[in-house]
């Protein structure tokens, strides 16, 4: 698995093990990537739909790698 904080942007999780994710409403299922939002404009919160570039979000990015104990 492997988190991206991207500059600006969401925060990517690549792993091969399928998401569900399970807030109101029915249970949204995601496979591989999944986009989680954090500048907190996205209308389909917890995941990114884009909208950090419209209200200009601003934030440094980074990289997390996790590995099996
Ligand atoms: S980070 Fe993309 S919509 Fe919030």
């Amino acid at each position: 698995m492997k988190i991206t904080i991207v500059a600006n942007g969401p925060i990517l999780i690549d792993t091969e093990a399928e998401w569900t994710w399970e807030g109101e409403g029915e249970p949204i299922r995601k496979k591989d990537r999944v986009a989680l939002c954090r500048c907190g404009a996205s209308a389909i919160k917890p995941f990114c739909d884009g909208a950090h570039r419209k209200i200009g979000f601003q934030a440094p990015g980074g990289t997390v790698e996790l590995t099996p104990r």
